[in-house]
């Protein structure tokens, strides 16, 4: 349930009862007043928490307007890209000591107000004496049960729809299991396993099998973290904190005020910022919507996710280029695996010779960028303008509705699969590429807002943009690296330089997702 502001708002009609010539207005507020309740009891704030989102209820809340153009009935599966954000995970343990010193505060808070003889009646029961949850835990950022199981049912789902493709004995080289070398993410690829080759094995009761989950060394995965590989988006990330906080702070300036006046407690905007983030974690990860979260209203909530989502946005997805562009090593494997099963095909290979599906798992900071150069979520004419290499609007403030939202790109267990399809009818076009997203098709910008595209188009029109730019001079990789390349340029040793210099004391700050 949500709580909502109902009482309140009842109260201030009685008020304003006594005065007969506030009649108009008083009818006024009722219409209000019933408006929000109603909009209240439809308000699930699980729905509304960015990329602290549990899959299972972001999954089936995407638009079901859009109808999927082409008829691929003609068509078989031969290769499967698969692109997946870890499971639902605990918070890190710089986040639980943030939440521990919460709860400090809020325990002078409630002194103050107990020192200066203020009535406590306003502050919310659960919060006198709050501790958190997460209390005493020396670890954190592991994939919790809820997280292997979105991942493990993804892997029964997945296999399901696409049987023709996973009907083959396993084989490392058909099946192909990536994870980076964080523990979230191959524990996400071990649980997704076990759902996608239950039943084909012969250990214990659940018929499992073994396979192999490889990953590259965290410091050169430029393939799934290349995002920490890269020195010039950790400068741009930087640069862009003033601004981001900018952004933000109007949101939080204006709820601070307005919680500050309803519960008589003097929270600061860090207070409201960690009641936030504590709201996202009770509701996502605890199931819990009656504490955190109920002191904000709906509308409050929406705006907090929108502040959320733009920061996503700029920081992570369309509000600079390199975002994304630096997402080309990803990209290029992927094309590298659809020209391979091609070739399979064509040349007529034996089956169990080659890959089938490649499966990678990873982070938010993989996702995100992925599905910007593959060019979701925009509108037509703003692919356009990426094409151009020209800035997008930020996504605009609730009510209005806005595409780009964290809970769908990019919730825990979010997922990109890219199907590549055969066709025999056709003789114009032979491949196709389809592209799910949360495992339902969505429309492709780059392909006239199609769900799959030719595998030429989607090379040419979507990828090629991209492929020729490189990951090395994008991100002024450092000189160590350069060395091993044959020539480096002036302009990049002379970057690598500066950039290497200014930053090996000053550690990068950061929150991965
Ligand atoms: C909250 O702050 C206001 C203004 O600074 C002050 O007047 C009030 O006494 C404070 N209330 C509590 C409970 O500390
Ligand atoms: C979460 O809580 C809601 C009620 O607030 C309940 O209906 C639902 O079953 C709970 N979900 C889980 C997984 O416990
Ligand atoms: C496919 O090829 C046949 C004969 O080569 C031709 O008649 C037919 O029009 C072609 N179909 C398409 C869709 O190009
Ligand atoms: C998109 O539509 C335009 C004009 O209608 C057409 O020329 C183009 O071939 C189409 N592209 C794809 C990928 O279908």
């Amino acid at each position: 349930m949500y709580y909502n502001r109902k009482n309140s708002k009842e109260e201030m009609l009685k008020n304003s009862m006594n005065f007969a010539p506030l009649l108009l207005l008083q009818l006024l507020l009722i219409a209000i007043a019933v408006q929000y309740s109603t909009a209240d009891e439809s308000f699930d704030v699980r729905q509304h928490l960015s990329t602290v989102s549990r899959y299972g209820i972001v999954k089936d809340i995407a638009d079901d307007s859009f109808v999927p153009s082409l008829n691929l009935d003609q068509c078989t599966p031969i290769h499967l890209n698969l692109v997946a954000r870890h499971g639902t995970r605990a918070p890190t343990k710089k986040r639980i000591r943030e939440l521990e010193a919460f709860a400090i505060r809020l325990e002078v808070l409630v002194r103050d107000v107990k020192e200066q003889k203020q009535s406590l009646d306003k502050i919310p029961a659960w919060l006198m004496g709050w501790n958190s949850p997460w209390k005493g835990k020396s670890t954190g950022g592991e994939l919790i049960s809820e997280g292997e199981d979105e991942l493990y049912h993804l892997g029964i789902r997945v296999r399901e729809q696409f049987p023709s493709l996973f009907s083959e004995e396993y084989h490392p080289a058909i099946y192909s299991i990536k994870a980076t070398q964080v523990p979230r993410a191959s524990a996400s690829a071990v649980a997704f396993g076990m759902g996608l080759f239950s039943g084909k094995g012969k250990l214990g009761p659940g018929g499992h099998r073994a396979f192999a989950v490889t990953s590259e060394s965290r410091a050169s995965d430029t393939v799934l973290r290349f995002h920490d590989c890269c020195q010039s988006y950790k400068d741009f990330r930087r640069s862009q904190e003033p601004t981001v906080k900018k952004l933000k702070e109007p949101i939080l300036d204006e709820i601070t005020h307005e919680l500050v006046k309803q519960y008589g407690l003097n929270f600061t905007k860090q207070d409201v910022s960690s009641l936030w983030f504590l709201c996202k974690q009770e509701a996502s990860l605890l199931n819990i919507t009656n504490q955190a979260c109920s002191l904000f209203s709906p509308a409050e909530v929406s705006l907090l996710e929108w502040a959320d989502d733009l920061e996503l946005f700029i920081l992570k997805g369309y509000g600079n280029s390199l975002n994304y562009r630096m997402g080309v090593p990803l990209l290029e494997d992927v094309i590298q695996s659809m020209e391979q099963a091609i070739k399979a095909k064509e040349e007529g290979y034996a089956p169990g010779s080659y890959e089938k599906a490649r499966l990678r798992f990873a982070h938010a900071e993989t996702l995100l960028p992925f599905s910007c150069l593959i060019g979701l979520f925009l509108e037509e004419s703003e692919f356009e303008l990426i094409q151009r290499e020209q800035t997008l609007q930020y996504p605009p403030k609730p009510p209005k509705t806005r595409n780009w939202r964290g809970n769908l790109v990019a919730p825990f267990a979010g997922n990109n699969m890219l199907v590549l399809y055969s066709c025999t009818s056709d003789n114009s076009s032979k491949y196709f590429v389809k592209v799910l997203h949360n495992e339902r098709p969505i429309p492709i910008p780059g392909c006239n807002g199609s769900d799959s595209c030719p595998f030429e188009v989607f090379k040419e029109r979507i990828a090629a943009p991209h492929l020729k730019h490189d990951y090395n001079s994008l991100c002024n990789v450092n000189s160590e690296q350069e060395k091993k390349d044959s020539s480096p340029s002036m302009f990049s040793q002379m970057f690598g330089w500066i950039f290497s210099q200014k930053n090996s004391d000053t550690p990068t700050q950061k929150v991965e997702l």
